[in-house]
């Protein structure tokens, strides 16, 4: 036998021993990467995942690569090795000649020469990429990439069993739900415990805030005689905001000790962004989004965030860019059907780079000999004749409001009349309306936050959230409409 063959037997076996013992997951991952590293006698390994959308990939388990390489930001996958995604192994000779690299200056610099890269697939489904870098120029044998094959298998099985693990931690009544906001990989690969329960709260809200999280995703030394005589894992990394978290929230005690660890890190890696997170802050970040001791009870009821702030904030800045482009020297008349539309009203202006007046009109049902009705309480004050109106709303629905508005602004002449709503439940429409600018197509579930209302509440939340369950669409809608 080889010595080669002998490193790899010795190396799968050592692999074996640990993904049967009581390491975490990301502990076992640190582990297969830094043994095949050392199997191969290469610079690095890491195995890096793709995100939910299937679109980057980034570094959840690496050996040997700087930090500064590691944070050179996500791999596009359109633009890099789309072929192991496509289910191939891929040798990459001389990253500095070849058009797949995505970072080739900071590749170099990183002493790459040339790279080996393997799916890592789970029941057959690519899930992410492993890979080794060579510092030297190196042709890979057949052997080497069957060992890394049988390496990213290994891994497909850590990564499956932290799967199964966070099926278990969910809350009975969610097991058996199909999200339509799946979990992401990184999120997926959680230990079967957290060392604390205020971790899993944390992690909790992470998830409720669609924020992707891993959990003690890497050990950083701290000390060394030779070999590393203190490590320090951080609690969580959150990838989209390049962040580490340590929490102090149930061992005060420790506070000081986990500071200087802290600092220490700090100083050994300035490139490394780590925050600690303390019982006070904790409880603070928890009341900003309304949960925790502070809070009060401001999303009681809530079921789950359907748009962020940020994704609502990010999409009402693009809407106002091309009503900003379309309206450019017609100085608009926004017109807004309270209440629920202040919110979004507010934003939207703020956004424009056209000039604006701004107006509202306020309306309300009644039951009608034939059935539901609707009539303008109060008007618009502004002379709307040859003006160019721009009716925004939160949220169409059925359409009569809307249909209703249109016709009662038409007879005011205006040159021009157009609709942005920020939210179109269009599965619900009864009337034909036209609408110009859209936010975003939602469900039919009953909506609350960013001005949307049950029973008056929740309109102050910055976000959009679905109602719990127990609170049917039909009754609520229903209650709104009839009873004003
Ligand atoms: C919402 C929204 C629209 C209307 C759309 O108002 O602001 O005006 O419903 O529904 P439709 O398409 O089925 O007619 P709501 O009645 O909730 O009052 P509010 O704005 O005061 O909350």
């Amino acid at each position: 036998m080889s010595k080669q063959t002998l490193g790899f037997n010795r190396a799968l076996g050592d692999m074996a021993e640990a993904l049967n013992s009581d390491i975490t997951a990301s502990e076992k991952l640190h582990l297969l990467v830094r043994a095949t590293a050392r199997a191969l006698g290469v610079r690095g390994c890491s195995l890096m995942l793709l995100d939910a959308q299937r679109m980057r990939l980034f570094h959840t388990a690496s050996h040997g690569l700087s930090e500064r390489y590691l944070k050179k930001g996500f791999l596009e996958v359109e633009r890099s090795l789309t072929e192991v995604l496509g289910e191939r192994v891929v040798a990459i000779l001389d990253v500095a000649t070849d058009p797949r690299i995505q970072f080739q200056e900071l590749a170099q610099q990183e002493r790459i020469t040339s790279i080996l890269s393997v799916p890592v697939k789970i029941k057959g489904e690519v899930v992410g990429i492993l890979c080794v870098y060579s510092r030297t120029r190196r042709e890979f044998t057949a052997a080497e990439e069957q060992f890394l094959t049988t390496v990213a298998n290994l891994a497909a099985v850590v990564l499956e069993s932290g799967r199964l693990n966070e099926v278990e931690m969910r809350p009975r009544e969610a097991k058996d739900e199909p999200s339509s906001h799946p979990t992401p990989l990184t999120s997926q690969l959680k230990p079967a415990t957290f060392a604390h329960p205020s971790e899993e709260d944390f992690a909790r809200l992470l998830d409720f805030y669609q924020i992707e999280w891993i959990y003690e995703p890497r050990s950083f030394a701290l000390q060394w005689e030779g070999k590393a005589t203190e490590m320090f894992t951080p609690d969580f990394y959150l990838p989209a905001l390049d962040l580490y978290v340590e929490m102090t929230t149930l061992k005060p005690g420790l506070t000081r000790e986990k500071n200087r660890k802290v600092r220490r890190l700090r100083e050994l890696y300035p490139e490394v962004n780590i925050k600690l997170l303390a019982r006070r802050d904790y409880d603070r970040l928890l009341a900003k989004y309304g949960h925790g001791p502070l809070a009060g009870a401001k999303t009681h009821g809530v079921g789950r965030v359907l748009l962020s702030a940020p994704q609502v904030q990010k999409r009402v800045r693009q809407l106002a860019k091309e009503i900003s482009h379309d309206y450019e020297g017609r100085h608009p008349v926004l017109v807004g059907v309270l209440r629920g539309v202040f919110c979004f009203m507010a934003d939207l202006m703020r956004y424009l780079t056209v000039p604006t007046d701004v107006d509202f009109m306020a309306i309300s049902y009644y039951g009608g000999e034939s059935g539901k009705a609707v009539r303008v309480t109060t008007d618009v004050g502004i002379n709307l004749e040859g003006r160019h109106i721009l009716l925004v709303e939160d949220i169409v629905d059925t359409g009569m409001t809307l249909s209703f508005v249109l016709s009662h602004l038409k007879a005011r002449n205006p040159a021009s009349l157009q609709v942005c709503t920020l939210l179109d439940k269009r599965v619900r429409r009864l009337a034909d309306v036209h609408l110009n600018y859209v936010g975003f197509e939602v469900p039919d579930e009953f909506l609350v936050g960013y001005g949307l209302d049950y029973q008056e509440e929740y309109r102050n939340l910055p976000f959009v959230a679905l109602m719990q369950e127990e609170k049917p669409e039909s009754q609520v809608k229903d209650a709104k409409k009839h009873l004003r």
